[in-house]
């Protein structure tokens, strides 16, 4: 099972790459992590991608399109204010 350690070891890794990738055998807590991680940073500013879900693989198959409407979004967001 994933230890607090490797949170923080993902957290660090967030801070200096714009996608971390989490893999590993099955069953260790990858989902579990990923989805804590992203209830920490907040699901405004975090996008979580399942590669096994194929909605999920389906949005990155183009993926600089997906996330440049992603950008734009958020930044429609942002002008609208909270
Ligand atoms: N830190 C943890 N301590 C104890 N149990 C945990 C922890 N993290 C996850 N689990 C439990 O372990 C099981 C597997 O977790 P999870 O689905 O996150 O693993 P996974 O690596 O994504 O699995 P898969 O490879 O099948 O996608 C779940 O039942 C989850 O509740
Ligand atoms: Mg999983």
């Amino acid at each position: 099972m994933l230890g607090r350690h490797v949170q923080a070891d993902v957290r660090r890794a967030l801070a200096g790459f714009p996608v971390v990738a989490l893999l590993g055998p099955r069953q260790v807590g990858k989902t579990t992590l990923a989805r804590a991680l992203q209830r920490g940073l907040g699901a405004a500013r975090t996008r979580y991608f399942d590669l096994e879900s194929p909605a999920d693989l389906a949005k990155l198959s183009d993926a600089e399109a997906y996330l440049d409407a992603q950008r734009g979004a958020a930044g429609r967001r942002r002008a609208r204010g909270p």
